[in-house]
């Protein structure tokens, strides 16, 4: 009789903080042991010579979401989640998108019917709310938070998704009662219009003016409006897909002034440039995304934020709109006006080998990786240490990475539902080998399973690091309405 499910024997373990040679035994899909000479599994995974990984958390990508602009995404439940497996990703944190006008429950029981007959691996979701009603703010999002929804994410640009600062203060302000962690989509939505509207009648329609449009100086102000409103209110806050030097540089100051401002940054800062946005025809779409690529010399700034610790989470942002396809990036022709193209690119699966290309080059080390690919996610959004780590009690949620292995990325090794990557042609050195959700092989070799409807919802717990400092700007709180001294 077999003392475990699995061992995997003799692998380099990293988690967030320790680096160690060990064998991991595996009992109903948890880490039931970590030590030297286990006991036999039923199944053996020799890794010496591998790194043993928990399973990437993928915390921002956008999967069966109709977009702001009525585009939907060409990656279902199915797709989206077996393409995670592919780069050993083993939990997902997608969106369930409020439209206004819609109740934010019926979101998330639609969401659950898409997902859950569908997902490969586990998955949970943060909200997206873009209308800020009374009943939304007093009480649908209170019941979710306590059902599990922990986080949301807001926008302050996108004409159909944005808040005005009052309606994020609101936002905020039921995070920090109710516990919850708030993400925010920074740009400055009227810098953005009035310059998209000034190349418009210029005639500057081309992908490539989707980067003068979002220019850096947008991201910047909106970053530190959003620091300064969540300081206000006093409670935690999360910048997403954060692009440029300058808006690094605000989250760096907030946090060098002692606030819980976290930045999350994602592999097209770090692989693309405007340049992608200027090629031939109107292939630069593919590369759209916003906040846009900048250029190389912010793309150094984004690894210097990920070495220094700037960034707690590295995401892929996926959200893919097929290029040659009239659902997708040509909804509106072949050579439509950027501002009606669909922003977004796709990510899942490159994330985190793109990422582990900072490890071999010595950018970061590998247990910053793990933190950046998986335990800061975890933590975040109240997942740990279920997810995002190895130890024992942990899911068994791990990938196994050759960390020789070169591999130049092409699209029809991501399993996606996509005609293109932005990364077609890339390079990379290391590459995660086999994929395990609780125990059971889900990617290995480059195939991936076929298991639709394993995957499990995941509540998320409230977060400590989402807690508010308890330091007032102002003498009175706006969120309990009392003055201090009262
Ligand atoms: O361009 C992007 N990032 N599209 C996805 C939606 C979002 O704002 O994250
Ligand atoms: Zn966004
Ligand atoms: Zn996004």
């Amino acid at each position: 009789m077999p003392d475990f499910d699995l061992v995997i024997r003799n692998g380099r373990v990293a988690t967030a903080a320790d680096l160690f040679t060990a064998d991991i035994g595996v009992k109903d899909g948890v880490v039931a042991a970590l030590g030297r000479a286990l006991g036999k599994g039923q199944r053996e995974i020799d890794a010496a010579g591998r790194l043993v990984l928990p399973g990437g958390i993928d915390s921002h990508c956008h999967v069966e979401q109709l977009s702001g602009s009525g585009v939907m995404t060409a990656d279902d439940f199915y797709t989206g989640t077996r393409s995670a497996a592919a780069g050993g990703t083993t939990t997902i944190i997608p969106f369930a998108a409020q439209h206004r006008g819609m109740s934010l429950r019926k979101v998330v029981a639609d969401y659950h019917e898409c997902a859950g007959p569908k997902a490969v691996v586990d998955y949970a979701f943060h909200l997206i709310v873009s209308d800020p009603t009374d009943a939304v703010v007093g009480q649908e999002l209170p019941a979710l938070i306590a059902d599990g929804y922990t986080s949301f994410k807001i926008y302050t640009t996108y004409d159909m998704l944005k808040l005005n600062d009052r309606q994020v203060l609101d936002v905020l302000s039921v995070a920090r009662r109710e516990g919850a962690l708030t993400m925010v989509h920074a740009e400055n939505h009227d810098i953005i219009a009035w310059l998209s509207d000034k190349l418009m009648d210029a005639g500057l329609t081309q992908p490539k003016f989707h980067a003068v449009a979002h220019v850096r100086t947008a991201e910047r102000e909106a970053t530190h409006r959003v620091i300064s409103l969540a300081e206000l209110v006093d409670v935690p806050v999360l910048i997403v897909h954060v692009s440029s030097a300058e808006a690094i540089e605000q989250i760096r100051i907030a946090q060098n002034r002692g606030l819980r401002v976290y930045g999350e940054t994602c592999p097209q800062y770090l692989f693309l440039t405007e340049d992608d946005l200027d090629k031939a025809g109107f292939e630069g779409a593919k590369c759209m995304c916003s906040p846009p690529p900048r250029d190389k010399a912010n793309q150094e700034k984004v690894w210097d934020g990920l070495t220094q610790g700037v960034f707690q989470v590295f995401s892929s942002d996926h959200a893919p709109y097929r290029f040659n396809d009239p659902e997708g990036k040509m909804k509106h022709g072949s050579n439509a006006p950027f501002k009606k193209v669909a922003n977004g690119v796709p990510g899942l699966a490159a994330r985190l080998p793109l990422l582990f290309t900072g490890v071999a080059a010595g950018r970061i080390d590998v247990n910053q990786f793990v933190a950046l690919a998986a335990t800061n996610a975890a933590k975040l959004y109240g997942l740990y240490p279920q997810k995002g780590t190895i130890a024992v009690g942990s899911d068994a949620d791990i990938a196994i990475w050759d960390p020789e292995k070169e591999v130049t990325i092409r699209q029809g090794m991501l399993h996606d539902a996509m005609d293109y990557t932005p990364y077609e042609g890339i390079t990379v050195k290391g590459w995660p080998v086999v994929t395990l959700s609780r125990g059971e092989v889900v990617a290995e070799g480059g195939k991936v399973t076929e298991a639709r409807g394993r995957g499990r919802f995941l509540p998320c717990a409230r977060s400590p690091l989402a807690r508010p400092l308890g330091r007032r700007v102002t003498s009175f709180d706006p969120v309990s309405g009392r003055l201090a001294g009262l």
